[in-house]
């Protein structure tokens, strides 16, 4: 038996701010975004109420994805429709330490796999002739969240660098090899836009060695697909941000201020997963935020909530993952893959002290500090990450990429992307202001992810 602690991250002050402007910057964003980011047309500005004028410097874009939801969600007992959740959580009280009912036993340890050498510590080295792995106007299926050369960003390096482990060589990318590998699976990307971002990477990567008449690409939101005919292979992305059943399920109509949660409740989500043969999730941003997230644990009183912080009811929410993946995952034929938090850089002071910015106008990695860790990577979160993952011993992998990534301050859109808001005079005056320090530019670092992703398969 688990017991649950009431520790909760004690947040220093800064990092209170920290949350409280991050999710400023959600709560602000109440637009739809809905551009085409599969497929060219249908994009669509919104008009957004951005009413920041009192926060410093900070963007107010979303994480939403950009895929119009399907209206094909059935209500039942167990699944919530969206009028339920407008509904929830009248009456909330404090979190009281509850466990998930589902919780189950974990999977025996089959032994971690022992590694001879650790992929993930190492250093970025400049390479222009490996890197980049393929050209952004070259891949039809890019964002335009991640496009950076399209919008304006006029250096390029941030392209050329691959990730060099202390103690080995990663396997070289090879496209042709992965395809091979992919031969009759599914590959599913589960999680939130960063995670969206890897797999658009995955997509780009593979994508060119398949003839036009033989890929597609079909959005039907929360899942989208992507297949290669030839290889009868698919690369998906399952958009669930918070894993278990929440009010911001559907990727385009959701409240990040309002976030419910069934703590206990992912088999809607999980009907989809049990289709694929290679899982990578992710989860972390979404439980970032300075103001509680609601827990809704019965469907049948749902005026009735709990309120939890982040990590709280992060926690849950794994442990039912991690319920799931014990018991109802096919390790016969699935395999899983965990993505550790993405990291931001959104105060340029940590690590270049006495600085005032974030990233942007930053053209180069940290390559002198070594271990440099900032304070948006929550140490308790990866902390109680990996002690749910040890729980399931080798029936997850880690994806630890949030060292490598921490070095990679120049990796990000900054102000060379596509937003959906309108901004100030005053802000477009001080672009630091909306630069988005969060998601990465492709190719990129997330195309270094699925390398690592590649070396491990
Ligand atoms: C890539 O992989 C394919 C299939 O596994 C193999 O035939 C080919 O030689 C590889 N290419 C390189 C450059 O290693
Ligand atoms: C294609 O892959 C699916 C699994 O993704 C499998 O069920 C099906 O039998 C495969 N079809 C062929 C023709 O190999
Ligand atoms: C990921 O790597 C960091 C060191 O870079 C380590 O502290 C952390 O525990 C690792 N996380 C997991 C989930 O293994």
């Amino acid at each position: 038996m688990k017991k649950w602690s009431r520790k909760k991250a004690q947040l220093s002050f800064f990092l209170s701010l920290f949350s409280i402007f991050t999710l400023s910057s959600f709560l602000l964003s109440t637009h739809k975004a809905t551009n085409g980011q599969v497929g060219p047309t249908h994009e669509k500005s919104s008009s957004s109420t951005s009413s920041s004028s009192k926060l410093p410097s900070f963007p107010t874009f979303s994480l939403t994805t950009n895929f119009s939801p399907s209206s094909s969600q059935k209500a039942n007992n167990l699944v919530l429709n969206a009028l339920d959740w407008t509904k929830a959580c009248s009456s909330t009280r404090e979190y009281n330490g509850q466990q998930s009912s589902t919780l189950q036993q974990r999977g025996d340890s089959i032994g971690r796999r022992e590694e001879t050498c650790d992929l993930f510590s190492g250093r970025w080295v400049y390479d222009d002739v490996s890197h980049p792995l393929y050209d952004e106007a070259g891949c039809p299926y890019m964002s335009d969240q991640l496009a950076c050369t399209k919008h304006g960003r006029p250096d390029t390096e941030y392209q050329k660098w691959r990730w060099q482990p202390h103690g080995c060589d990663l396997k070289r990318w090879n496209g042709t090899d992965m395809l091979e590998k992919l031969r009759g699976k599914r590959l599913m990307f589960v999680g939130d836009s960063l995670d969206r971002g890897q797999w658009i990477s995955m997509v780009c990567l593979l994508q060119s060695l398949i003839p036009a008449d033989k890929k597609s690409m079909s959005p039907n939101a929360p899942l989208t697909i992507f297949r290669a005919e030839e290889y009868n292979a698919s690369v998906e992305f399952y958009w669930a941000p918070l894993i278990v059943e929440s009010n911001s399920d559907d990727p385009v109509n959701h409240r990040f201020d309002h976030r419910i949660i069934r703590p206990d409740a992912l088999l809607k989500h999980a009907s989809e997963w049990e289709k694929a043969d290679i899982l990578v999730f992710n989860s972390y941003l979404w439980w970032r935020s300075g103001t509680k997230i609601k827990l809704l644990w019965n469907a049948e009183d749902i005026a009735s909530c709990q309120e939890a912080d982040g990590l709280d009811a992060m926690k849950l929410a794994l442990e039912t993952w991690a319920g799931w993946v014990a018991s109802r995952m096919n390790t016969l034929k699935q395999r899983a893959f965990f993505v550790t938090m993405s990291p931001t850089h959104l105060w340029s002071r940590e690590w270049n002290p006495g600085s005032e910015g974030n990233c942007f106008q930053e053209k180069l990695p940290i390559v002198d500090k070594e271990g440099y860790w900032g304070s948006g990577s929550d140490v308790d979160t990866m902390r109680m990450v990996r002690n749910t993952l040890e729980g399931l011993g080798s029936k997850v992998l880690v994806l630890n990429i949030t060292q490598l990534s921490e070095y990679r301050k120049d990796g990000h859109p900054s102000i060379y992307r596509k937003f959906w808001e309108t901004f100030s005079p005053q802000q477009l005056s001080k672009p630091a202001s909306y630069a988005d320090c969060i998601h990465w530019c492709l190719p990129g670092v997330p195309d270094v992810w699925n390398e690592l992703l590649f070396n491990l398969l």
